[in-house]
């Protein structure tokens, strides 16, 4: 239990930083500036192997190296990064939490659907004109434009957990109803299709929610992740590099 929660992301880039700084600071005093660098680095590099996707592991290692780099004011005393205080790279973090709440960090970062990921739906999902489609967890709506080029006919709809995002967004796609709130709580029973482009470990839950709350003929459709042990209605190929998109009629 302890573990799994250690691993729920990002908890293992947050305790990389805490082990790399308390090292750095421990080593600091008795030791050359080299091993006190050298090995919080090493952690961090460590670390970052035991994480899967690249922007884990490049969030798990770079942490500390820039980090320090800030805050030690590298640059020298002609300017530079040497203005800014030890604490000025807790700045870009603290806009991050803003931003992105950590609630929202448990399901998916914002990763953005790419604009042509989503033209080849309406042949495996028709949908009449004016159907009700959601896109959970609509993050800077990439996704809600990718879903208008597809049917250009359908209402849409996003939820996004971060209330910057959610604002911001509402703002970019004027012709789409933004919700800021949690996709969790929301009942998706009036839509026709709901769209998700979040983490694997989401799928299962997902699943389970739409299963009892859609209707029955409506779609749940997922860019790259699949529901495990379920076979998809169809899966359609989202770009060149041959990305899936799993759809599950319900
Ligand atoms: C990978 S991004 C996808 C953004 C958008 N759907 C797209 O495809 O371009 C995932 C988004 O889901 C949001 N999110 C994560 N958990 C959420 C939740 N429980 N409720 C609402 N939004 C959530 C994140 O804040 C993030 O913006």
């Amino acid at each position: 239990m302890a573990l799994s929660m250690a691993n729920t992301w990002p908890l293992p880039a947050l305790l990389t930083w805490a082990l790399a700084w308390g090292l750095h600071l421990a080593l600091r005093s008795g030791y050359s500036s080299l091993w006190s660098l050298a090995l919080p680095i090493a952690v961090g590099v460590v670390m970052s192997l035991l994480q899967q996707r690249i922007w884990r592991r490049l969030v798990t290692g770079l942490g500390f190296p820039l980090s320090w780099m800030l805050s030690s004011g590298l640059g020298g005393d002609s300017g530079g990064l040497s203005g800014i205080a030890s604490w000025g790279w807790l700045v870009p973090l603290a806009v991050l939490v803003v931003i992105y709440p950590m609630k929202a960090w448990k399901d998916a970062p914002v990763f953005p659907t790419p604009a042509d990921a989503l033209n080849q739906l309406p042949e495996a999902a028709p949908l009449p004109p004016g159907a009700r489609v959601l896109d959970v967890g609509c993050g800077a709506g990439h996704g809600l434009q990718a879903l208008r080029q597809a049917y250009p006919l359908a209402k849409l709809h996003g939820i996004e957990h971060s209330r910057p995002l959610a604002w911001w967004t509402q703002r970019r796609c004027p012709w789409a109803r933004i919700e800021a709130g949690d996709m969790w709580a929301q009942n998706w029973t009036s839509f026709d299709l709901v769209y998700l482009f979040q983490r694997p470990e989401t799928m299962p839950r997902a699943f389970e929610k739409a299963r009892a709350q859609m209707n029955k003929g409506s779609w749940l459709v997922s860019l790259e992740f699949a529901v495990p042990d379920v076979t998809p209605t169809a899966i359609v190929e989202a770009d060149e590099n041959g990305r899936p998109v799993y759809l599950y009629r319900l």
